[in-house]
């Protein structure tokens, strides 16, 4: 008899473990809302902002952050793959820059830098960014008196690693734009603010219960700021224009990837680790101001959030066997889960940020003859 109970409330337990859906918000980070940051230097956000719009920074001064980082699309724009220097062609979505002084670790799609000064260093000197020379760069800049006088106002009583306080230095330069992007935070956000409405805080359950996308993105930036392959298909666009491709096979090649020639998709994380497990993982993007930041993925191969949800909703896409994440699984989530989903993450948008461009910045830009793209 006794044995009996036992083996039936092993039973219900068991029953119960099977049937009962996983916590899984418990498991993780939990979301919540932007904590507070150290308000900026005003005088260094408006070097930064000036940096930030001024296409000098380029070698051929034809690009400036906001050409690809535009702040009247949620700081990237509307094309799938990014603007690239002249002569080559991004084989990658260009991200939001709205709350990326959050993210803290592993910054671009393959998480090969883990330091925002380093990011910025490498879109400034890589060749298919704005291909320039940190040393030029000073110098051009320090040709501006305008330039020179925001940097005395915002760097003049601070030594800030120069050996001349107050004068620009490549470091001062990347560093002032680091105190804009300071200022590119979230506003009005409903979800920081409590202020869901029913249909989002059922999503809000789907997210943490049934969908399982706390799994991944979690953590008030809604991002683990790891790598992870979800199957997203690639964009055919990257292999098709020779010009695209040799930029990726450049990228491959300066990383230090084998077989450069013959991969046919972006490998992703593999760049970084070269370790084939980690063939197709990219870091986990933030899911905060998507509303202003289609497409999306890596290669912006989604147009909205409603493919997205589809995409997770059939259990992400295809890859060979044991590449894909094992989180990634059918959820089964009726039209109205899905809608109330939709409804969660545009709750994790705030008002639009927008910058209007300074004044004044190209103006005063002598460019030199044959300089193309400098609209004076
Ligand atoms: C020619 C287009 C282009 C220009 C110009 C450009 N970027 Fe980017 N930026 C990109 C692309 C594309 C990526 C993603 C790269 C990757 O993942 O391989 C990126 C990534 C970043 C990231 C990492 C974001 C993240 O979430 O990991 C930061 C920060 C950034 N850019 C800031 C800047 C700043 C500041 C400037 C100006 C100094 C700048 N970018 C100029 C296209 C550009
Ligand atoms: C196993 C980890 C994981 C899970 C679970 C997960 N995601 Fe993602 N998510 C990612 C990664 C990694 C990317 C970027 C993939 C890429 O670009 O190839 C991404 C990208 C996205 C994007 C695009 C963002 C942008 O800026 O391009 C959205 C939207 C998104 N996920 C929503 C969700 C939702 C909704 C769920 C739950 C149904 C979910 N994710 C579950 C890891 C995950």
């Amino acid at each position: 008899m006794k044995k009996k109970t036992i083996s039936v409330s092993v039973i219900i337990a068991a029953m119960l473990f099977l049937f009962v859906p996983p916590l899984m918000a418990a498991e993780f980070p939990d979301i919540g809302p932007l904590p507070e940051r150290k308000a900026p230097n005003p005088k260094a956000v408006e070097l930064g902002k000036a940096l930030f719009f001024d296409a000098r920074l380029s070698g051929d001064a034809s690009l400036s952050c906001a050409t690809c980082h535009n702040s009247e699309m949620g700081f990237t724009t509307r094309d799938s793959l990014s603007e690239a220097y002249p002569g080559s062609k991004h084989w990658r979505n260009a991200p939001t820059l709205l709350n990326v002084v959050y993210k803290g670790k592993t910054y671009g799609w393959d998480g090969r830098l883990d330091d925002l000064d380093d990011m910025l260093r490498d879109m400034i000197t890589d060749s298919m960014n704005m291909n320039m020379d940190m040393q030029l760069m000073q110098e051009r800049l320090k040709q501006d008196p305008k330039i020179v006088n925001l940097t005395k106002e915002g760097y003049g009583d601070k030594n800030m690693g120069t050996s001349q306080k107050g004068e620009m230095t490549h470091y001062v330069a990347r560093n002032a734009i680091i105190q804009f992007l300071e200022t590119l935070v979230s506003k009005n956000v409903p979800f920081d603010k409590g202020n869901l409405s029913a249909k989002a805080k059922e999503g809000m359950a789907l997210f943490k219960g049934k969908a399982g996308c706390i799994q991944c993105h979690n953590g008030p930036y809604f991002s683990d700021g790891k790598p992870h392959n979800t199957g997203v298909p690639e964009n055919p666009d990257v292999f098709k224009d020779p010009q695209r491709h040799f930029t990726y096979v450049a990228y491959m090649m300066f990383m230090g990837v084998d077989n450069r020639m013959s991969w046919r998709r972006d490998v992703g994380y593999y760049t970084i680790s070269k370790d084939m497990k980690d063939i197709g993982k990219f870091i986990t993007p933030t899911l905060r101001e998507l509303k202003y930041t289609a497409p999306y993925m890596h290669n912006g191969i989604f147009k909205g959030l409603d493919e997205v949800i589809e995409f997770y909703n059939k259990g992400g896409g295809e890859d060979r066997p044991g590449l894909k994440d094992a989180g990634i699984k059918p959820l089964g989530l009726s039209a109205s889960e899905k809608e109330a989903l939709r409804e969660f993450i545009l709750s994790l948008s705030g008002d639009p940020i927008t910058i209007p461009m300074p004044k004044g910045v190209k103006v005063e830009y002598q460019p030199l003859p044959n300089w193309k793209g400098v609209k004076n």
